[in-house]
């Protein structure tokens, strides 16, 4: 926990004017009467907005989309973890509300920034999410505010960038306002771990500015982790993220190498994960997808090259990883051979598309890759995922189908995201032969099921 006593250094200025500037804002903190601004209520920012109003904070959430503004204000969420019926409560409590208009700004105390952070095609990172944000807040920055940055970026961007489009508003960081990173961690759809007790990293341009920030983040979540600067917090999600991506690559690496060898990969990790010290298990899969692990780790890449180094086992690892819609594909087309049909004008029915099981997200899904691939050879493709219930793949627009009439019509299944919810039993039944990518159909031993 923060140690409240701690001492402050001052940068520069008298220290009685800082002392009474973070003196103010931290007792708002400590009583819950500060005003919580949060810009971004996407799947990170919704669920952050809901923890601080449930915690006591009276929290604004600002977002350029009106179509979620007006939703929220009715009660109505569109983040699958966050019941409709929370945001109502909330919003009937006066706790919470959402707008379009940055000017109320002037009113918060703190602000949590957490828009996309995208990359543009040549794999550069693309701020201008972050850059429109943070010209929103400048405009009505004011004395006495804490702004927290919580997007995945690339290390040195609260410093380089946020920082002196704040300090364009003539205020000082560290003396009139606060200003730290603070990595989002949360994990769409894990019910042990969400906002509030995923510990909470958290670093700043001053040590004024760490203590303030943890201190925020102590009044709603369960545990906080100062670090020294911006720099080693941003730094911190950017090797979470690394080191999922590169031990995914390497075991996409592994299930080529067995597949070629004749040797199950899954009895493999399963065996190795047994030993209890030094080994981790990673499973292989159709591919990478989501917000964070095929995107992340190439804002890094990009840094570090301008730093004159390369980053070879982030190339690689993507790499290998971008191969995995491919290797599928062709799993799919051998799986028809052995039926004696060609893959121009076969059914092949895809089950799940959203990128991970149980979640209704489909950014970056290698179902997307997979469906593209399939399409491009001469598949009539179709798919099922009861929490994507239409779906957009090239220049066409599907419909989630039903799984069993689907599974009998097609003449080969590929299982690419595992949802609980899908019969297998059934589904092998109902199945010609099944390319099963995640290994789902472990229980099952039968001549029309591949294995990845
Ligand atoms: N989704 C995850 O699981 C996850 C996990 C950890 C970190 N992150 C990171 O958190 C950040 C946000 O991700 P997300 O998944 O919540 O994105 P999202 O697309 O779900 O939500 C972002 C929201 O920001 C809004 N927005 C865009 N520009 C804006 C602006 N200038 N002002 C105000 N609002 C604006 C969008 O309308 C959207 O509602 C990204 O950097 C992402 O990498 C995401």
């Amino acid at each position: 926990m923060l140690n409240m006593h701690t001492e402050y250094q001052t940068i520069g200025k008298p220290f009685e004017l800082r002392g009474a500037t973070i003196e103010e804002l931290r007792k708002k903190l400590v009583t819950r009467t500060a005003k919580v601004g949060v810009v971004g209520l996407g799947y990170v920012g919704l669920p952050l907005a809901v923890e601080f109003a449930g915690a006591g904070f009276r929290v604004t959430g600002i977002d350029v989309q009106e179509s979620k503004v007006g939703r929220l204000n009715l009660g109505d969420s569109y983040v699958q973890d966050i019941p409709s019926s929370t945001v109502a409560d909330l919003i009937n409590q006066h706790k919470f509300c959402a707008t379009t208009d940055f000017s109320v700004i002037s009113s918060l105390d703190t602000v949590n920034i957490c828009v996309p952070t995208p990359l543009r095609k040549t794999k550069d990172p693309d701020m201008s999410y972050i850059v429109s944000a943070c010209e929103g807040i400048a405009k009505h920055l004011h004395r006495g505010m804490l702004v927290i940055l919580e997007s995945t970026t690339y290390p040195g961007t609260t410093d380089e960038l946020v920082l002196t489009m704040l300090e364009q508003s003539g205020l000082k960081v560290g003396r009139d306002f606060f200003l730290c990173f603070s990595p989002e961690r949360v994990d769409p759809g894990n019910t042990n771990y969400q906002t509030r007790n995923i510990p909470k990293v958290v670093g700043g341009i001053t040590q004024a500015c760490t203590e303030i920030g943890a201190l925020f983040y102590a009044q709603a979540l369960e545990r906080v982790v100062p670090v020294s600067s911006t720099q080693v917090a941003e730094m911190v999600k950017l090797l979470e993220n690394t080191f999922r991506m590169i031990n995914i690559g390497l075991v996409n690496e592994m299930a080529m190498m067995c597949d070629r060898m004749g040797i199950n990969v899954w009895e493999v990790i399963e065996a190795a994960a047994t030993k209890p010290f030094g080994f981790m298990p990673f499973y292989p899969g159709p591919g990478l997808g989501g917000h964070c692990i095929p995107i992340d780790p190439f804002y890094l890449s990009w840094k570090s090259k301008q730093a004159g180094i390369e980053a070879r086992f982030i190339e690689l690892a993507g790499y290998v990883n971008g191969q995995m819609p491919h290797f599928v594909v062709t799993k799919v087309q051998d799986a028809l051979n052995e039926l004696a049909k060609p893959l121009k004008g076969s059914r092949v029915h895809i089950l799940g598309v959203a990128y991970k099981k149980d979640i209704d997200d489909c950014r970056e899904s290698p179902a997307l890759d997979i469906m593209h691939l399939l399409i491009a050879r001469g598949a009539l493709v179709t798919y099922s995922d009861p929490f994507v219930p239409n779906l957009r793949v090239d220049d066409s627009q599907l419909i989630s189908e039903s799984v069993a009439l689907a599974c009998a019509a097609a003449d080969c299944v590929v299982i690419v995201t595992d949802h609980s919810t899908f019969d297998y039993a059934a589904i092998v039944e109902q199945s010609a032969t099944i390319v099963d990518t995640r290994n789902a159909l472990k229980q099952f031993s039968c001549g029309k099921i591949v294995r990845l």
